[in-house]
C-alpha cells in the first residue's frame, strides 16, 4: 500500500481509485449517515451508529416488556457471552477470558488493585497515559515509576526495582503510536512484572493477538472503534491461568461464587466471571452486539490493513499539503507502528479545529496541548473521505479561516 501511495499523484481520482478497490467499501452502508456532506473523522471518541443497533436496542425493550424479570435468565449471563464474541474476533483471547462490563476505567482500578493485593513493587505507567489510567494507578497507593511503552525503556527505568505491574496503552490516545506488545510484555516479565494492556484505541483498528503478545491482562472501551454508542461498557481480559489468583477488589454480588445465596462473607465466582460488580448495563450491552458482529464478519487481517492505508494516505497528503502550512505529524510514518488514527501539531490547533466543524463540516477533536487528531475508522470511512477532509483543512487553514472562529474553551473537545 505505501508503494501504491507513493506511484500515485495524490488527487481525487487516485481516492476513488482507492475506494473502488477496497474490499471493505460496502460495510460503510452497514451503519447510519444522518448527513453525507459532514466527514466524521473525529479521532476517535465515538463510532458511528451500526444501522443494526436499532433492531438490538427494540429488541430489549421488547424483551423487557414481555418477560419483565424473566428476562433476566438470558440477560444474566450477556457479559460473558459478549464477552466471548469480543474476545475471540477481536483479542485473540480463548473463551472465557474476557467480560464486557463497567468503564475502562473501574476495569482498570479492579484488574490492577487484584494485581497489587497479590504483589509488592512499584507500578509502572507512561507519563504521557490516558490521564483515567494515570489517575487510577496513582490511587493504588503504590511507587509510580515513568516509562514510555517500549522495552528498553522499560528495562532502564526499572534496573534493580521490584515492580509489581506495568500498566500501557497498546495504541497512543495523542500521537496514535502502536507498542510492541510481545516485546514489552517480554521485558515486563524479565522484571518479574505483569503487564496490563489499555487497547481503548486499539480495538477494532489493530490486530490483537493478547495470549501471542504475552498479556497478563487488559482493558479497552468498546464506543471507539467498536461502535458500541455513547456511554457504551468496556470489557476486561485476564489470560486463562490468571483468572483465579486475583480477587477484585470491587466484590460485588455478581462477581461472587453463588449470587443468590446471599450468603454472609464474599466468596469470588470461579472464573472470568469475579470480575463483574454490580447489575450489568442490559441495554447498553444490546448495543455493543452489532459493532462487534461486523468487525467479525469484515475479519481485523483486512480492518488494520485498512486502516493502514488510510492513515498512510493521511500521512502523504499532510507532508504534500500541510507540512508548508505548520503542521508537524506526531504519528509513526511506518505504517505497522500506528493505529489507525493521525495526530497533526499546529500552535493553533484547538481555533483549527473548531473552524472544521463550524466552517469546514469536517469533525475531528482535538488533544491538548496542539492537536488535531484525525480518525479512520476502516468500515467507516473512505479514502475519499480523507482526500476531501484534508482538502477542507489545508484551504481553511491557508484562507486563514481558523483566525475567525471564537478561541473559547469548551467543556467538551
Ligand atoms: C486510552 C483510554 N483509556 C481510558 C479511557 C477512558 O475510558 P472510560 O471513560 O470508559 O473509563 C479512554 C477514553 O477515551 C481512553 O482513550
Amino acid at each position: 500500500m505505501a508503494d501504491a501511495l507513493r506511484a500515485l499523484n495524490l488527487d481525487r481520482a487516485d481516492a476513488l481509485a482507492l475506494d473502488a478497490a477496497d474490499p471493505l467499501a460496502a460495510y460503510a452502508k452497514r451503519f447510519v449517515v444522518d448527513d453525507p456532506g459532514l466527514i466524521y473523522v473525529d479521532g476517535n471518541s465515538l463510532g458511528r451508529r451500526p444501522v443494526a443497533t436499532a433492531g438490538a436496542l427494540q429488541g430489549v425493550a421488547d424483551d423487557w416488556a414481555a418477560r419483565l424479570v424473566g428476562g433476566w435468565e438470558d440477560w444474566i449471563s450477556w457479559p460473558t457471552r459478549l464477552g466471548d464474541q469480543l474476545g475471540s474476533a477481536l483479542l485473540g483471547a480463548a473463551p472465557g477470558e474476557t467480560l464486557v462490563c463497567d468503564s475502562v476505567t473501574v476495569n482498570l482500578y479492579k484488574l490492577a488493585g487484584a494485581v497489587l493485593a497479590r504483589r509488592s513493587g512499584v507500578v509502572v505507567c507512561d507519563a504521557e497515559e490516558f490521564p483515567t489510567d494515570r489517575y487510577v494507578v496513582d490511587a493504588l497507593g503504590r511507587q509510580v515509576v515513568h516509562s514510555a511503552p517500549r522495552a528498553e525503556a522499560l528495562r532502564a527505568a526499572c534496573a534493580d526495582r521490584e515492580v509489581a505491574l506495568a500498566v500501557f496503552s497498546l495504541v497512543d490516545y495523542r500521537s496514535g503510536a502502536l507498542a510492541d506488545m510481545a516485546a514489552v510484555s517480554a521485558a515486563a516479565h524479565e522484571l518479574g512484572a505483569l503487564v496490563l494492556w489499555d487497547l481503548s484505541h486499539a480495538v477494532g483498528s489493530v490486530e490483537i493477538d493478547l495470549r501471542g503478545g504475552g498479556a497478563d491482562l487488559a482493558v479497552g472501551c468498546t464506543y471507539k472503534y467498536v461502535n458500541g454508542g455513547p456511554g457504551a461498557p468496556a470489557f476486561l481480559w485476564v489470560r486463562t491461568g490468571l483468572i483465579d489468583r486475583l480477587v477484585s477488589p470491587v466484590p460485588g454480588w455478581f462477581g461472587a461464587a453463588d449470587q443468590f445465596d446471599m450468603g454472609p462473607a464474599y466468596v469470588p465466582a470461579a472464573g472470568i466471571e469475579r470480575f463483574l460488580a454490580g447489575t450489568p448495563p442490559i441495554v447498553a450491552l444490546a448495543a455493543v452486539a452489532p459493532g462487534v458482529a461486523l468487525l467479525n464478519e469484515a475479519g481485523m487481517p483486512a480492518v488494520a490493513a485498512k486502516g493502514r492505508a488510510l492513515t498512510g494516505l493521511a500521512i502523504a497528503l499532510h507532508d504534500r499539503w500541510l507540512a508548508p502550512l505548520g503542521f508537524t505529524l506526531a504519528t509513526p510514518r511506518d505504517p505497522w507502528a500506528r493505529g489507525a488514527h493521525v495526530a497533526l501539531r499546529h500552535a493553533e490547533a484547538w481555533r483549527i479545529c473548531r473552524a472544521l466543524i463550524e466552517r469546514a463540516r469536517v469533525v475531528p477533536d482535538f488533544r491538548r496541548p496542539d492537536v488535531v487528531r484525525l480518525g479512520f475508522p476502516a468500515l467507516t470511512t473512505s479514502f475519499a473521505d480523507v482526500f476531501d477532509a484534508f482538502a477542507r483543512l489545508r484551504d481553511l487553514v491557508a484562507a486563514g479561516e481558523h483566525e475567525r472562529v471564537d478561541a473559547a474553551p469548551r467543556r467538551v473537545t
